[in-house]
């Protein structure tokens, strides 16, 4: 299976003006803030959610050409994944973020809850200035959607009775939603039809639940160093994921572990331990195809070039990092 360079190859060069064009445009601010967000993008993240954006604006155009328009909605895109990041962050209060320092432990929380700001509202000024009303909306909802996704995470911290729903709709606000709505904008900006519109919405919101649900998955099955960020940290957290979810539905003993939030000597230990006995990690990667499967499914119809055979290679990628 490919890795993500060797996929997002057809873009590679787009990818890496991106990231000289994003320290220029954020390069206006405050010297510490600058400090903070430079301090990320060095760090170098896969750059998945841009490389997204340029492979579809190359796959619909017609002389296989990117406008600056294009250009800068894949700037838009990384900029706000990266102030989530910054702002995940300090809620988790994660030591580690692509293999580096987290910006609040670098520098400290008032840093990097100004950085995670001043991020967002640098990508909203850009946003504005593309000057597209639909795509202004697609946008400006994904920054609801993330900061509503942080909120729901919260609440459902530690409940052991909460709905699979609910997991999958937080997932939605804080991963799939900025996937689905940049790809949609991708799609506007290149004259797409409402029912192309929608189907690259769709690519993108089932690519990016499945890549969540890879995510959590990892987060019990690989160590900090594979990850770049501290693993088995989501239960000890309280967050509860799909495989801690399906875990809760078979062993009814780690309802009590959660409730009692793993605050007796080993709990914890003994609740991931449940997790790893039972069938919930091996359900959670047959719903992570399924929704990899639907992913793809909703692309089939764009045409044939490098861009389209690497969009449609791109769930399947997903799905490999548990390999
Ligand atoms: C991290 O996203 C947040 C999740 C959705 C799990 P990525 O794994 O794409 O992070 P970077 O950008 O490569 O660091
Ligand atoms: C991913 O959520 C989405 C955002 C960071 C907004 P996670 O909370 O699973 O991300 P990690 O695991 O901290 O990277
Ligand atoms: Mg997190
Ligand atoms: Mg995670």
């Amino acid at each position: 299976m490919a890795t993500v360079t060797e996929l997002l190859q057809p873009v590679e060069l787009d990818l890496e003006t991106l990231l000289n064009d994003l320290r220029s445009l954020i390069g206006a601010g405050h010297p510490i803030l600058q400090a903070a967000a430079e301090h990320l993008f060095s760090a170098g993240g896969k750059r998945l959610r841009p490389g997204i954006v340029l492979l579809i604006s190359r796959a619909l155009s017609v002389d296989g050409e990117l406008t600056s328009r294009h250009k800068r909605l894949a700037e838009i895109t990384e900029m706000i994944h990266t102030a989530s990041l910054v702002h995940d962050d300090v809620v988790d209060e994660a030591a580690t973020r692509r293999g580096v320092p987290t910006v609040h432990s670098q520098f400290n929380h008032r840093v990097a809850v100004l950085a995670g700001d001043f991020l967002f509202a640098q990508a909203s000024w850009h946003l504005a200035n593309l000057n597209n009303l639909d795509v202004v909306k697609l946008l400006s909802r994904v920054i609801m959607d993330l900061a509503d996704g942080e909120i729901k995470q919260g609440l459902y911290r530690y409940d052991a009775g909460q709905k699979f729903s609910s997991y999958l709709e937080k997932s939605y606000c804080k991963t799939a939603s900025l996937i689905a709505n940049s790809a949609q904008a991708a799609g506007v900006l290149s004259e797409q039809s409402d029912e192309e519109l929608k189907k690259l919405y769709c690519f993108g919101r089932q690519l990016g639940l499945a890549f969540q649900v890879v995510d959590d998955i990892l987060d019990f099955t690989a160590n900090d160093k594979q990850l770049g960020k501290p693993a088995a940290s989501d239960l000890a957290s309280g967050y509860l994921t799909a495989p801690a979810l399906y875990a809760l539905e078979e062993k009814p003993a780690l309802s009590g572990l959660v409730e009692r939030e793993f605050s007796a000597e080993g709990d914890l230990e003994e609740a991931l331990q449940l997790v790893r006995d039972s069938d919930a990690i091996s359900r959670s990667r047959e719903l992570a195809k399924t929704f990899a499967k639907e992913s793809r499914e909703s692309i089939l119809w764009l045409k044939e070039s490098e861009y389209s055979r690497a969009l449609l290679e791109l769930p399947e990628f997903v799905l490999s990092r548990l390999y």
